[in-house]
């Protein structure tokens, strides 16, 4: 994998260039952020939708406008944080990503994340937590802080579009936006993550995902 960047931009680029992703034969552009913030707090979502094909900037449509509310709850804007997809160009019709899909985008959110530097990994919905915890479930895991063989620790959060068809999930993401605040408050402690559940990890699993921000 090649990380040799010398900023964001470039490195996203390099992968926009090398990447075997189908989409993006069919997709405007691939959409990605290019401002490292400080905190380390990086968000990580499924897949661009039709406004961020046509502005090649993740969440800047009705999910994203929810994902601002939220953060803004807390006390954080778009530039204290880092926004990334799982998959950089958009599926059509919006459908989900296939593994494939995301396969192919692997290296690149790799490369991506070792380039930032992570403090914190918030997955944004299944197909981003899944990524990270394989075989776990976000609706049983969503609130809550799991240790990563990274020693990143990983906050689960439902995807800001599903509240956007269902009112109770809008109280859920509001609720997790509040322990994810209370768990950033205690910041140090975070890379500890005493409190963080990491029976998912079996020994299988940590060798499938041990390649995540290493080399
Ligand atoms: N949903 C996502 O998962 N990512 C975006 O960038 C926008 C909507």
């Amino acid at each position: 994998m090649k990380t040799d960047f010398r900023t964001l931009k470039e490195l996203h680029e390099y992968y926009a260039v090398n990447n075997k992703c189908g989409l993006k034969k069919i997709a405007t552009q691939p959409v990605y952020e290019i401002h490292v913030p400080s905190s380390g707090i990086v968000f990580i979502g499924e897949a661009p939708g039709k406004n961020e094909d046509l502005q090649g900037k993740p969440f800047v449509g009705a999910a994203g406008k929810f994902l601002d509310k939220l953060l803004d709850g807390i006390g954080l804007t778009r530039e204290d944080v880092y926004v990334s997809n799982t998959v950089k160009y958009r599926p059509p019709d919006n459908r989900e990503p296939t593994d494939e899909e995301k396969l192919s985008c692997r290296v690149w959110l790799n490369a991506e994340l070792m380039f930032i530097k992570p403090k914190i990994l918030i997955p944004l919905g299944r197909h981003a937590f899944g990524r990270f915890v394989p075989g776990a479930m976000i609706s049983a895991s969503h609130g809550k802080p799991y240790e990563h063989p990274s020693g990143i620790p990983v906050f689960a959060m439902y995807h800001p579009a599903v509240a956007l068809y269902n009112p109770n999930l809008r109280d859920v993401l509001k609720e997790d936006f509040g322990k994810l605040k209370n768990y950033l408050d205690n910041g140090g402690e975070l890379m500890k993550n005493e409190k963080a559940d990491n029976s998912v990890f079996s020994n299988k699993t940590k060798t499938d995902i041990n390649d995540i921000l290493s080399m």
